[in-house]
């Protein structure tokens, strides 16, 4: 990698690249920069390595496994992301999910399932952003984007609520780093098939019935993801921060 850091190469970081929208950002991003793809299944980010550097014929995908609610994991994920560059340019805050389980039948139930979903999107986000914040770049360039979601805006309780906190949090950070030429925006999809993400709620019936909420005709995909993190970690969008980009095919018509 320092050799390719050397003809130019820039350093992106991406939560959860092991699978879903953001191996679709990995796969995106690594025709022209090195990636750090992160996630706690080893053999998952091993094979989402190899079948990208397969697909470009170099070595650009590199995996580090880590629990990002874990503060130390998040460290040495941090010292370790780095390396290579010594620079990171480019961080997409995209693992979380909807972890908490369906209904609660009392308040240590609901405890849980706010605790749960907090702790599974919030944390990543702002711990593996602020342990990476010394090695971002500054002086124009640093890009940092984060994945929420279309139930931020529209509900699914616990769920919404966790990746509603990260707006007001994305708009301060963006705030503070401005003036350090860093971007920081969000990037809020809506119903996105072909990932880990529903489980086993997953059924053709549920995809035709989550794709019919979009306005035109289908749902999204990962790759329509990864095409609006492309644009604002590349060139050309240095004027968007503080921003939240929702992406859904029109499900939700342009408000929040
Ligand atoms: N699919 C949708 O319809 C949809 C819609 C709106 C927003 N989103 C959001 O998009 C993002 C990506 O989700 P996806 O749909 O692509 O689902 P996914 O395939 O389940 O991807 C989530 C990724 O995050 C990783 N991850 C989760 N918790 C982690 C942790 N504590 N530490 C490190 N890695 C962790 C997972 O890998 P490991 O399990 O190996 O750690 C996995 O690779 C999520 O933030 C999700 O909330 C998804």
């Amino acid at each position: 990698m320092t050799a390719a850091y050397e003809m130019g190469r820039r350093l992106v970081v991406i939560s959860g690249g092991g699978t879903g929208i953001g191996y679709a950002i990995a796969d995106a991003l690594a025709d022209d920069d090195d990636v750090v793809i992160i996630g706690r299944r080893s053999q998952v980010l091993t094979a989402a390595a190899e079948a990208i550097n397969e697909r470009i014929g170099e070595p650009r995908v590199r995996p580090v496994v880590a629990d990002l609610t874990d503060p130390k994991a998040v460290e040495y994920a941090a010292a370790e992301a780095a390396t290579a560059h010594g620079v990171v340019d480019v961080l997409v805050n995209n693992a979380g999910g909807n972890f908490a389980p369906h209904g609660a039948d009392d308040l240590t139930q609901l405890s849980e399932q706010y605790v749960t979903n907090y702790r599974s999107n919030v944390l990543p986000t702002v711990l593996l952003t602020h342990a990476l914040l010394p090695h971002l770049r500054r002086g124009g360039g640093g890009r940092i984007i984060t994945i929420t979601s279309i139930a931020a805006f529209r509900g699914n309780a616990s769920y919404g609520a966790a990746k509603a906190a990260l707006h007001p949090w994305s708009a301060e950070l963006a705030t503070q780093l401005g003036p350090d030429g860093i971007t920081v925006n969000v990037v809020a999809p809506g119903y996105i098939g072909d990932t880990e993400f529903y489980r086993e709620r997953m059924t053709p019936e549920f995809h035709q019935a989550r794709s019919r909420q979009s306005l035109i005709g289908r749902g999204g995909t990962p790759t329509d993801v990864a095409g609006v993190v492309r644009y604002l970690a590349g060139h050309g969008s240095e004027f968007v921060t503080g921003q939240v980009i929702q992406i859904n095919g029109g499900a939700l018509l342009g408000r929040g």
